[in-house]
């Protein structure tokens, strides 16, 4: 006869420890244990020894190399599977009942058949592994605003990231309790090591799914072990399904970092700013203001998501809900992101970049003369010489590293704060060689949402797939939406409109381009820390009625500033390039319209009607 099932059975049959009591938690390990049949089963705590010993299992595992000590205390290198650099878009699911909810820009497959699909998949796929169970929190233990998930991983490479980039562990557990709520997540590399086979550095497979079912609120991924295919907390979690659960209850998930901005007044603003992967997020967030910016200070939130809750007053309010970043490495050096650098001294994971013949790291652009000689992130041989003859990078393009928020030296105090911080201005920019001015400022909650919603963006190395193609990614979000696009508009639209409706005065909303180039194909923008001279502009027009408010000039699409307007000490740029960067073009402007009329031909079906409206109303503007 069948024994009931007691607390102290269920911890036993997954080998949990004592403290775990919470028995949904212990029964879903072990259905994902007998499902998936791991040699082992191990709770991580989060601590820092677990995560050392983890690391040095990873080390003779070979999938780390352990830095120099003398150059980089604390660190680690990993070179992933040549197939498995980036996210994997085309193998990405949403899977919700009716197709029309994950709309036109998802793909979708009916959660009963993509049940079929990935059972066979996962059954056995731990075989001769060990099942990490990852409890983390996404936001500060206990915030109003965070959520808690549980990871199931046969990988501790996303064990000793999730450490990183998530409040992991025992605390985590704590705020769980006996039966709080939490995100269910399965991962496996699928590569199940069978009759003591050897192991290799990066094991994963070439079929891949990242699949989310939005209605259970439940993530299962198979086959890689990278990034946001791998550590769910980030993308699948706090992007695809938290964006369901803020439709359900009236917040916002969103791709976007958030930073605080002191004014030499000693006035505290906070922005919220969304641009695709590979933009310049992490460098925006951690931005040092220029030569003639003295008195004013940049601190960082958050560098990729923000989870914004309309408060009782009103406003909105962000947390950042990771705990780290996990950025691209190429192209970050002193010159474009002297934070992120100094936050690379120590305790970091670098996946993909090159190892110096002195046990560091090097990345094309770290420096302006590369290394004699490194061995590059596919273990071969690389020297400037090769480079110039075969094209080979040192560094693959998507290479990230994987640091702790907390080793920010332009840490906002404010980013571990349950409460969050209230928000004065949204930011969106997609990255245009032309037709997209500098910055303009939408004139109204409904014409900011219209810009957002029809942003194009050319594609980088993040995901999978051609690069350099411009496609809409409406508000960056077009590989994160855990719904349909359409909806998504609308419940921007109506939360904009509710919180009007009480009275609460709303953010602001601006789109931004840094990334315009001039007939020679050079970016004419500065960009990085003179992002600062746009961002004073805005934060000025935020106070509308400050006695620094600067005036700028509408035009068709909204306001934009006069040469005269952004303070340019420190920099020499003249009025004829600043004019080439924020100038409308007519003819570029009617052909980018027919791409945002063939993006809602798209979206069509349950559109909101004001976009279309808005469409109709800046043609007729552009036509005047
Ligand atoms: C990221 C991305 O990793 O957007 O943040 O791809
Ligand atoms: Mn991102």
């Amino acid at each position: 006869m069948n024994q009931p099932e007691t607390l102290a059975s269920l911890q036993a049959s997954v080998h949990a420890p004592s403290h775990v009591i919470h028995v949904q938690l212990l029964a879903w390990v072990r259905d994902i244990a007998s499902l998936t049949q791991p040699d082992s089963i191990y709770w991580c705590d989060g601590s820092q020894a677990e995560y050392d010993r983890l690391c040095g299992e990873l080390v003779k595992a070979g999938t780390f190399k352990k830095l120099s000590d003398a150059k980089r205390p604390n660190s680690y290198l990993a070179w992933s599977d040549p197939t498995d650099v980036a996210r994997v878009e085309d193998r990405t699911y949403i899977c919700c009942e009716k197709k029309e909810d994950a709309g036109p820009t998802n793909n979708w497959m009916a959660p009963d058949e993509m049940r079929a699909t990935l059972q066979p998949l996962f059954t056995g796929s731990m075989r001769g592994r060990t099942m990490y169970v990852v409890p983390f929190s996404m936001g500060p233990l206990g915030s109003p605003i965070a959520h808690i998930g549980v990871e199931l991983s046969d990988s501790p490479y996303v064990a000793v990231n999730m450490k990183i980039m998530t409040r992991m562990g025992k605390g985590a557990l704590d705020v769980l309790g006996s039966n709080g709520e939490f995100v269910p997540c399965v991962h496996t590399v699928g590569a199940p090591l069978l009759n003591n086979a050897k192991d290799v550095a990066w094991p994963c497979n070439k079929t891949k799914y990242i699949v989310h079912y939005p209605e259970s609120r439940e993530i299962w991924s198979y086959g890689s072990g990278y990034g946001g295919n791998a550590l769910l907390g980030k993308k699948c979690f706090a992007l695809r399904i938290a964006s369901t659960m803020g439709k359900r209850d009236g917040w916002l998930a969103e791709h976007m970092l958030i930073l605080g901005v002191t004014n030499p007044e000693g006035k505290k603003y906070h922005v919220a700013a969304a641009f695709p992967s590979a933009c310049g997020k992490t460098n925006f967030a951690m931005l040092i203001p220029p030569k003639g910016f003295e008195g004013w200070s940049v601190t960082t939130i958050g560098d990729d998501i923000a989870w914004i809750k309309p408060g009782a007053d009103g406003r909105l309010y962000a947390i950042n809900p990771e705990a780290g970043y996990f950025g691209v490495a190429p192209g970050t050096n002193d010159q474009s992101n002297f934070n992120c650098m100094a936050s690379l001294k120590r305790d970091v994971i670098f996946t993909n970049v090159a190892l110096t013949d002195n046990d560091d790291v090097w990345w094309e652009g770290m420096t302006k003369t590369p290394p004699a000689h490194l061995i590059d992130w596919q273990g071969n041989d690389w020297t400037p010489e090769i480079a110039g003859r075969t094209g080979a990078k040192a560094a693959h393009p998507n290479a990230r590293f994987t640091v702790a928020a907390t080793n920010n030296p332009a840490l906002d105090s404010a980013w571990d704060d349950p409460k969050g911080v209230a928000i004065d201005a949204f930011i969106f920019g997609g990255r245009r060689s032309t037709t997209v001015p500098l910055v303009t400022e939408a004139r109204n909650w409904e014409e900011g949402v219209y810009m957002a919603a029809t942003m194009g963006s050319e594609t980088t190395a993040a995901a999978a797939g051609q690069q350099g193609i411009v496609r809409r990614d409406p508000f960056a979000m077009l590989p994160f939406m855990g719904y349909n696009m359409s909806d998504y508009f609308a419940h921007w639209l109506g939360l904009g409109k509710k919180l009007a409706d009480s009275g609460a005065k709303l953010p602001k909303i601006f789109t931004v381009n840094w990334f315009r180039k001039d007939a020679n194909g050079k970016f004419v923008w500065p960009g990085f820390g003179d992002n600062m001279r746009v961002m004073a502009w805005m934060l000025e027009r935020v106070d509308a009625n400050s006695n620094n408010a600067k005036e700028g000039v509408e035009h068709v699409f909204g306001v934009s500033p006069r040469y005269g307007d952004l303070n340019w000490n420190g920099l020499d740029f003249s009025e004829a390039q600043f004019n080439s960067v924020i100038s409308i073009e007519r003819d570029a402007w009617v052909a980018e319209m027919k791409l945002h009329g063939e993006l809602f031909e798209q979206l069509t079906h349950r559109l909101p009607a004001e976009l279309p409206a808005i469409k109709a109303k800046l043609e007729s503007k552009l036509q005047a």
